[in-house]
């Protein structure tokens, strides 16, 4: 799930991004030859290729033009998507997925990627204590473990020199991870000198992305913490709002209450008060 095929599907349907980055190919060479199709280390191939899990081949991205809120061309990284970074991925066959080809697309599962399953994602108010407890306590296993697949970028493409030869990206855990992406998906376009930029732009908000890319964006964090905790039965839980009154979910078992001594910020009593932005 979460990989760079999935967001260049979304790509050529919707003309947006995700925009993580594959451990693998975050770096030199990965920036030079413009290839990303790492090994699969079940058979050892790029891309799974010897089991017929997939094979690395050419991106392709609409050509269609970019809406008239966005008059430039050429100027930002994320234009038609991945391909400043890269022009070669992994594409799967099959209910497989992964950059690698080494998963199951959503919903799918087993060795072979055979078997459907559906997930149910529950009412976070009428899961039982524990439940609730375990839900907190995967989002602090998240926010505190480096996500091991994907890194961030912390620089443009051209900053990382033509040749790849200065490549930065950075570590990241697997909560701020999905801060990241949708910061990075909605932020201003960078037009070159400090305070330029083109604040008219957001690839994943007001226009018709904003729901597909949220609910892909949303598969792809499920999978990240399932991973991480070996819980693969993990949902989301949701919190229908609708009738509320107050915030329920503002409970120190839940996301967190009202501190007693200042009121802007999260009780001490709540796990979440002792997390940090990451800036
Ligand atoms: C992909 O990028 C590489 C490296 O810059 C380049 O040599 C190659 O021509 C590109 N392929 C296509 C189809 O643009
Ligand atoms: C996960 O769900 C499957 C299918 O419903 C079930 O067979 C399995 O026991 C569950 N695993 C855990 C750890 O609850």
């Amino acid at each position: 799930m979460k990989n760079l095929y999935v967001s260049v599907v979304l790509l050529q349907l919707i003309g947006t991004c995700l925009c993580q980055y594959p451990r693998p190919c975050a770096n030199s060479e990965g920036l030079r030859t413009k290839e990303c199709c790492p090994v699969w280390d079940g058979d050892g191939s790029q891309c799974g290729a010897m089991s017929g899990r997939g094979f690395c081949t050419e991106v392709e991205v609409s050509d269609e033009p970019h809406g008239h809120q966005y008059p430039h061309s050429g100027i930002d990284d994320r234009e038609r998507w991945p391909l400043a970074f890269f022009n070669r991925t992994c594409r799967c066959a099959g209910n497989y997925g992964g950059y690698n080809c080494g998963e199951c697309r959503f919903g799918y599962w087993g060795s072979n990627c055979a078997e459907y399953r559906e997930s149910v994602r529950r009412n976070i108010l009428t899961m039982s204590p524990a439940e609730q407890q375990k839900f907190t306590s995967y989002l602090n296993l998240a926010k505190n473990t480096i996500n091991a697949d994907y890194v961030i970028s912390t620089a443009t493409r051209a900053e990382m020199g033509e040749n790849g030869e200065n490549p930065l990206f950075s570590d990241i855990n697997s909560y701020d991870l999905f801060v990241w992406m949708h910061y990075y998906v909605s932020r201003d376009a960078f037009l070159g000198g400090p305070g330029n930029v083109w604040r008219d732009i957001d690839f994943a908000h007001e226009s018709a992305a904003f729901l597909p890319w949220h609910r892909v964006f949303l598969l792809h964090w499920e999978n990240e913490i399932r991973k991480l905790t070996g819980d693969f039965n993990f949902t989301i839980p949701y919190w229908d709002w609708r009738d509320a009154q107050t915030c329920e979910v503002c409970t120190n078992a839940l996301m967190g209450g009202r501190s007693p001594l200042n009121p802007n910020l999260i009780s001490p009593a709540s796990v979440f008060s002792s997390w940090k932005v990451r800036k």
